[in-house]
């Protein structure tokens, strides 16, 4: 090679290195000297996306918990919900004699991963102890029953709720405009019958069963300096008669002076309600988010879900979800989230807000949906715990 060729060669050689380093600098300016600090990528977890809105809860039992922790699938939330722990049943097998054991459990874990926990629930007409169901008691003894369970419950587990479903479900299944009309909403008869290990409060006592367990609950709160919030929780309240059911049930407590902090709608829903309309069906829930937030309570979406099929009865039509239902259920969970993102800050101090977010169950692996007639899927993660589409569409906001 001439003297000419390896001139030519070393400056090629050079101006390589060269552009080497000019990448690697600019590259690695973005890194080391951003006025700005370091580039962070966007978190994965759901709860830290949502860090400046509402908390990210979901239903667990204890014993899947360790199974969701191996796949890291839990530091998606930091809020989680007892199942089936803390019902009546669970926690108060005899009476006056406490079981706390699968509770405390899960309370300890949240407690170790820095977690938050949501009391459900207090009184409810179903999921009873044998000892309660069926026992003759006059009113005043209901009360007396209902007073001591909410006391030595909320007792128990002191600050480490910090929200609590007071009532759950005290309203009928479905209200009808005569019923709303009549003020005929509380459930009562056959919608407490049809379930077997239940008991008609409404029937014993009235509405002051209801007035008589927010008493107790705030009463814990104020003696024991609990910062604990006070929830209302029940089912289809995007329906507009439950809805108004719901303000009225407010109302009532306000007239007494008993103190609501908030409102769960449970959202337990069904993809082919959505789709029927889903412009109808997202403006009903919002004009339910929208009316309790102005009354100034706080909402919670304390039982999320999904199901793909229409109706428990209906047949199994696929093992696996469809994409193109994945897709669609997608966008309901994603309208669903973007409502409550609307909801999650107010200007005004007399309005609540949306404060948590919760899913029943963690992923379609363990859902109470899913039944010898066919298997649903109605969470964000799916039963290999990969994310399915409708996680995507919940981060995906400006
Ligand atoms: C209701 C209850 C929950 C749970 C679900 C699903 O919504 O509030 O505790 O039992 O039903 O079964």
């Amino acid at each position: 090679m001439n003297k000419f060729g390896t001139i030519k060669r070393l400056c090629s050689a050079l101006a390589c290195c060269v552009a080497v380093v000019v990448i690697c600098v600019s590259v690695a300016g973005c890194w080391l000297f951003d006025p700005d600090g370091p580039p962070v990528a966007q978190s994965k977890y759901l709860c830290d996306i949502y860090e400046d809105y509402f908390s990210i809860g979901a239903a667990v039992l204890p014993s899947n918990l360790g199974r969701y922790d191996e796949a890291e699938l839990m530091k998606h939330f930091n809020s989680i919900t007892a199942e089936n722990d803390m019902k009546w049943r669970f926690v108060e097998p005899a009476e006056g004699v406490y079981s706390f054991g699968a509770a405390d459990e899960l309370v300890a874990w949240a407690q170790e991963h820095d977690t938050a926990v949501r009391g459900h629930c207090l009184v409810w007409y179903k999921s009873l102890p044998s000892w309660l169901v069926g026992k003759q008691m006059t009113k005043q003894q209901a009360l007396n029953i209902i007073d001591k369970h909410v006391t030595d419950v909320m007792t128990h587990f002191g600050d480490s709720i910090y929200a609590w479903d007071v009532c759950n479900e005290v309203l009928r299944n479905t209200i009808s405009d005569v019923q709303l009309a009549k003020g005929d909403v509380w459930r009562t008869g056959d919608d407490v019958s049809y379930e077997a290990n239940s008991v008609d409060w409404y029937a014993l006592c009235g509405v002051d069963f209801i007035k008589q367990a927010f008493r107790s609950a705030d009463k814990v709160r104020t003696e024991l300096g609990l910062d604990v919030k006070l929830y209302y929780n029940d089912y289809n309240l995007n329906s507009p008669n439950k809805r108004q059911a719901v303000v009225q049930l407010v109302e009532m407590l306000r007239a007494d002076g008993i103190a609501i902090d908030g409102i769960g709608m449970q959202s337990h829903y069904r993809l082919p309600d959505y789709q029927a309309n889903s412009e109808a069906f997202m403006q009903n829930f919002e004009d339910s988010v929208k009316t309790f937030t102005e009354m100034g309570l706080d909402v919670q979406i304390t039982e999320l879900d999904i199901q793909v099929y229409e109706s428990s009865d209906s047949p199994q039509a696929f093992d696996a979800l469809p994409r193109e239902i994945e897709l669609q259920q997608a966008q309901m969970f994603a309208d669903i989230f973007a409502v409550c993102r609307k909801y999650a800050h107010t200007d005004d101090a007399e309005h609540g807000t949306v404060t948590n977010v919760t899913t029943w169950g963690v992923a379609d692996d363990h859902t109470y949906a899913t039944t010898s007639i066919h298997r649903e899927f109605p969470l964000i993660f799916a039963s290999d715990y990969s994310e399915k589409r409708a996680y995507y569409e919940i981060i995906s906001f400006e």
